[in-house]
């Protein structure tokens, strides 16, 4: 690992913050937002190019890989918080594995290190629900394996982030703009219940300040449950288009990451597994977040509303 920027010396009293996923969707939001707050950044990247333009001058970039235990022990020094935005589904085949391994390594040096908090996001779904998704399940484990290292660690789960950018909206966004028909799979009237990026930043950054206490684990939400055939018609009818869906029970979740990589730009294997996530219900069935945040989510249409102002191409 190497230490990038002279950054931070102006503020030596304030906590040192870990950013993991800074290049990534979430974390690449949190990033500028982190910076306006009274804290040390630091970013751990495999790649510091990648951010090099887009970090403040006085955030440190800690190359590293959450696969390299050492590049971690070396990351984590001196934090006092730090934020786990990994997922390591797209780079490889065996996600499960990885994942696991990764958080094992994150949680250990953060331990050696002294860390006292992380957060972390995962995904909302059920744990008793044997046909929960390989995605979502390796999600749970990550928070799960997290918990074990002792330190406080607060983890969110959410659905469907909706922001432009974010791979699950942009699968929504190319489906409805290039299909004036579709043929759709029934998973498409699971209950879900998507949350603006925005919600899920300020979630993020509260948690930073909440007072020291246990473990806690917060399902967050929009204001509301819809289906992903609602959030088709929405955003259709926010573009001005006209849809027609027509739901037809043989898809398979396999067939559907094929039609989905036929007509989006995501990749096939990083689509395949958000789409065998999609047919779990993935409603917030705790509330607390609610009584304990002052937060109060928006509902779908301001959230589309928003991603479509932002959009990215
Ligand atoms: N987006 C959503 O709709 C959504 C919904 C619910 C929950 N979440 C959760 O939010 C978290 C962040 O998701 P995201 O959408 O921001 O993901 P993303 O855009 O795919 O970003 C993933 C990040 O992980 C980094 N990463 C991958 N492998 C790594 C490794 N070996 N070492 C270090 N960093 C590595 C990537 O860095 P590189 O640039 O080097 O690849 C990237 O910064 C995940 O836990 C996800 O489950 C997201």
């Amino acid at each position: 690992m190497s230490l990038s920027s002279s950054s931070n010396r102006d503020a030596p009293f304030q906590p040192l913050v870990l950013l993991t996923g800074a290049s990534g969707y979430v974390g690449g939001r949190l990033l500028p937002r982190l910076e306006h707050e009274p804290v040390r950044v630091r970013c751990l990247v495999r790649n510091p190019d990648k951010l090099r333009d887009r970090a403040a001058q006085s955030t440190e970039l800690a190359q590293g890989d959450v696969l390299d235990f050492p590049s971690l022990e070396k990351a984590l020094q001196g934090v006092h918080t730090a934020y786990y935005l990994v997922h390591l589904m797209s780079g490889s085949k065996d996600f499960e594995h990885e994942d696991r391994q990764a958080a094992r390594n994150f949680a250990q040096a953060a331990q050696k290190n002294g860390v006292q908090r992380i957060i972390y996001l995962g995904g909302l779904g059920d744990d008793a629900d044997p046909k929960l998704s390989p995605h979502l399940r390796s999600r749970h484990e990550v928070g799960h394996i997290l918990r074990e290292s002792g330190i406080e660690t607060i983890e969110f789960r959410a659905g469907m982030v909706v922001g432009a950018g974010s791979l699950s909206y942009q699968l929504l966004k190319s489906l409805t703009d290039r299909l004036p028909v579709m043929l759709c799979p029934l998973w498409l009237k699971t209950p879900t219940q998507p949350i603006a990026v925005d919600d899920v930043l300020a979630y993020l950054l509260a948690a930073r300040v909440l007072p020291p206490g246990d473990n806690q684990i917060f399902e967050i939400g929009g204001a509301e449950v819809v289906t992903y055939s609602d959030l088709i018609r929405e955003y259709a009818r926010q573009k001005g288009l006209r849809r027609s869906l027509i739901f037809v029970p043989v898809l398979t979740p396999y067939l559907s990451g094929l039609w989905l990589a036929l007509v989006t730009p995501a990749s096939f294997e990083v689509g395949r597994h958000l789409i065998e996530g999609l047919k779990n219900p993935t409603v917030v069935r705790d509330s607390k977040a609610l009584d304990v945040f002052a937060i109060r989510p928006m509902d779908v249409k301001e959230a589309m509303r928003h991603a479509m102002a932002d959009a990215i191409d």
